[in-house]
Order: C-alpha cells, then sequence, then structure tokens
C-alpha cells in the first residue's frame, strides 16, 4: 500500500491530509513519507539479507536523490550509509550522522580539497574515475595519512541501461568511468602507487533501468573483471555495484527486487567480496510529493492551461529529461467524473516549464490543491533559483505528524548573497 492514497475524499500521506500541509506551510511544498522511506530501504535490506550476512554489505544510500539531512539521518537510523559525489554532499552526510564508514565517493570531477577530506575521514571507499584522478588521490593521501585510502576504480563495463540518454552512464563514449579493458593495466599500476589500495570495484551503468538484463551483463563483466585482477595478484575484497532499480511513474511494472538481489547471489556472491550498493531514485522517489496551488486557469484557443505554483526550478525533470510525473488533485474527483485535458505549466518564462500536456483531470477549480507524484527523488536536490524564485519548503510526514525539514528559501536571502563592487556603484 503506498504512502499516499485517497481517504475521505482527500489526497492523504500516511494519516495527514495534504491540504493541510499546504495550509500550514504554504506552496510549492515537497511533502515525503517516512514510512515509505523506511519501507523502500528495508525492501534492499530484506532483499541482500535474505542472500548474505548483514556484515557482507553496506546500502550507500545515494544522496543526489534527496540530500536533506533529515532523509539522510532517517535512513542513517535504519542502517544506511551515503554515497556522495561532492565535498557539499559528504558534509550533508556527516553531519546527519551517516559514519566514515558507511561512506562512498564518487564522481568524475572531485577537487584535491574534496579528495583530502575524504581521506582524513578515512571513508569506505572512494571510486576514482579517471588515471589523473588516480594520479592525484595517491599523492595526496600519500601526504595527508599514514593508511592508504581505499579506492575502487569505477569500470565502464560498455552496457547499454535502454534508460533516457541523459542519464545513461555506462557506455562507451559517456564520461564515466574507465574503459573496462584499460582497468587491468591501470590497477597494476595502482597497486604501487603510494596512499593507495586498491581493493574495489565499481560500476554504475545509469539510472531508471526497468529491466534486469543490463545490471546482469555489467555485474557478469565485472566478475570477469575481479577474476582477471586476482589473476594478476590484485587484492579485491569491494565490488560496488552501483545506482538501483527503476520505479514506476506511470503504473509500470518495476523490476523485482528478490530477482535484483538473485542476479547479486548468482553472479557477484562467488566472488566473496563485500558488496556495496547505491540506490537512489528506488529509495526516495515515491515517498515524495510536490504540492502545487493554481494560480490561473487560463483558456488560450483550444487550449486550458492550469497555471501552477510550482515551476521547472522547483522539479526539473519533465523540462529536462521530459519526464512523466503523474498529476493527482488533493480532493477526490467524485465517481465517473468527466475528465477535462489541461496543460499544466508552471508560471517560469519557458514553454519548457510545463508539467504535462494534456493531463486528463476532473474539472478543476481555481485555488485547487494538486499533487505532483512521484517527486522525491531528483525533485528538491534538483531545484534552481532560476527566475529568482526561492527553494520550495520541504515537509516530513509520519503517521499523523509533519514537520517541516526546510522552509521555503526567503527572496531576501537569494537577493543578500549578490554583491555589487564598488567599481560601479
Ligand atoms: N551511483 C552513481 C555513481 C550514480 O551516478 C547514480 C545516479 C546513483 C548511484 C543513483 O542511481 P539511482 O539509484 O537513483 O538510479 N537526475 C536524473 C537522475 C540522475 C542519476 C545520476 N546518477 C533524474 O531525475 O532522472
Amino acid at each position: 500500500m503506498t504512502a499516499t492514497s485517497y481517504k475521505n475524499g482527500l489526497l492523504q500521506m500516511e494519516n495527514v491530509p495534504l491540504q493541510r500541509i499546504a495550509q500550514k506551510h504554504g506552496t510549492p511544498v515537497y511533502c515525503y513519507s517516512t514510512r515509505q522511506l523506511a519501507d523502500n530501504f528495508h525492501a534492499y535490506q530484506t532483499a541482500l539479507s535474505d542472500i548474505m550476512p548483514e556484515d557482507k554489505f553496506t546500502i550507500c544510500y545515494a544522496c543526489k536523490a534527496n540530500s536533506n539531512q533529515a532523509i539522510l539521518h532517517l535512513l542513517g537510523m535504519l542502517g544506511a550509509g551515503a554515497d556522495v559525489v561532492s565535498g557539499g554532499e559528504m558534509y550533508r552526510a556527516f553531519k546527519a550522522g551517516v559514519t566514515h564508514d558507511k561512506m562512498v565517493f564518487s564522481g568524475v570531477g572531485k577537487t584535491a580539497d574534496e579528495i583530502v577530506k575524504a581521506v582524513r575521514n578515512d571513508i569506505l571507499q572512494i571510486n576514482v574515475e579517471s588515471e589523473p584522478e588516480l594520479n592525484l588521490v595517491s599523492t595526496l593521501a600519500a601526504k595527508e595519512s599514514s593508511a592508504k585510502a581505499h579506492i575502487a576504480l569505477r569500470v565502464n563495463p560498455d552496457v547499454d541501461a535502454n534508460t533516457h540518454e541523459k542519464i545513461t552512464t555506462g557506455r562507451s563514449g559517456n564520461k564515466f568511468g574507465i574503459d573496462i579493458k584499460a582497468a587491468p593495466a591501470l590497477y597494476r599500476r595502482a597497486r604501487d602507487m603510494a596512499g593507495l589500495a586498491p581493493t574495489g570495484v565499481a560500476v554504475h551503468i545509469g539510472s531508471q533501468l526497468m529491466d534486469l538484463a543490463p545490471f546482469a551483463e555489467a555485474f557478469k563483466r565485472v566478475a570477469e573483471l575481479v577474476n582477471e585482477l586476482r589473476q594478476q595478484g590484485n587484492i579485491i575484497t569491494t565490488v560496488d555495484l552501483g545506482g538501483g532499480l527503476g520505479v514506476p511513474y506511470r503504473g509500470e511494472t518495476p523490476p523485482d527486487i528478490k530477482k535484483y538481489a538473485g542476479l547479486i547471489r548468482d553472479i557477484i556472491l562467488p566472488l566473496n567480496v563485500h558488496v556495496i550498493l547505491e540506490p537512489g531514485r528506488s529509495i526516495a522517489a515515491d515517498a515524495g510529493v510536490l504540492l502545487t496551488r493554481v494560480r490561473y486557469i487560463k483558456e488560450s484557443g483550444d487550449k486550458r492551461f492550469l497555471i501552477v505554483d510550482a515551476g521547472m526550478n522547483d522539479l526539473a525533470r519533465p523540462a529536462l529529461y521530459d519526464a512523466y510525473h503523474a498529476i493527482m488533485p488533493c480532493g477526490e474527483p467524485a465517481k465517473g467524473a468527466v475528465m477535462t485535458a489541461y496543460d499544466v505549466v508552471g508560471p517560469v518564462c519557458e514553454t519548457s516549464d510545463t508539467f504535462r500536456t494534456g493531463a486528463e483531470l476532473p474539472r478543476i477549480d481555481p485555488d485547487a490543491l494538486l499533487a505532483i507524484m512521484t517527486a522525491g527523488a531528483y525533485g528538491a536536490s534538483m531545484a534552481s533559483n532560476y527566475n529568482t524564485r526561492p527553494l520550495p519548503a520541504e515537509v516530513l510526514v509520519s503517521d499523523e505528524q509533519f514537520d517541516l525539514i526546510r522552509p521555503a528559501q526567503k527572496i531576501e536571502d537569494i537577493a543578500a548573497a549578490d554583491v555589487i563592487p564598488d567599481w560601479l556603484a
């Protein structure tokens, strides 16, 4: 049972009618369900504990999906680690209580500063994405610490993830990872480099995968590589299998988590390694909605626009990836209500600020409250100040209670950061 559904004529998250949150905190506002976040995390935990002992795996939640500290803290309490891709995410994850031994650091453009922080904090693993980065990590780690930094090379297995081209990462020609064919030579070098313990192999082929076959293909290539590396004398103790499963945005059937774990059991467990997973979307997406109020209903030719108060700056996915998000009125439509086609658009001055063209909705009243669904992942974390619009508020719901976990930004705070140089004055 999903955490957001109609009860007593109102769309509720757990036991809170979403109307109440909008009344108290205004709109646009992101709302997240504690229960759904926990259920999603437990699904991974259970699927993995069914196939291996708990100390043989770490689920490092991909903070980029939603990096609010309340969410990192909640997941941390449940046993999650963190996959971070910037000094900022590392800072937030530490502040939220994630421990160093459960943190992995990924990303193609790590700065020296960020690498030093990772080394000083002795994190579980740095996933290195290029030879120049390997050299830099070695130099910095040798200088910083007597202990060696545990690193994995993130390999690019050249597998088509069959997902949106903008979120595919494991094809040759993508900027990510090290060509899997070049990896053995680089591991041979890394073994003798100062400051490094090259003990891991990492892979990530893309996000929103709705099919298990590309995972299987990538895992097989990784397993072959681990065997080859061991034959050449490398000590490989961890395998990081990257991001998690895709989620249904419009009623599709998501891949089965038990079957996914079955792939890990069949392909990876024979290697006898510590397994790291970095799921993001499948933990946070369906736990969140973006609440938005209709500002104007505008008729133009044969078009009917619902102009809402959330924009592409709040939720960029439709504009960036033509992503589909279901839109539900917060008051339950009457049974058999006649549907009307609306274009649901935001206030931002771009035609791409469109949440949906031709959404079939019951008659919507001015001022109606709408929920843009499955917005918990890559929603708030990708929000921007475009059009000098403040970042939206975020609220966490648990049973009958709800609290702000981030207030809406103030326009004054955005403006206060600008500096007019003296020579212009
Ligand atoms: N690990 C690495 C190295 C990644 O690059 C990603 C996502 C993940 C883990 C988490 O993958 P997930 O479990 O969420 O599929 N903004 C896009 C998604 C970008 C994903 C980037 N990398 C969107 O809104 O669809």
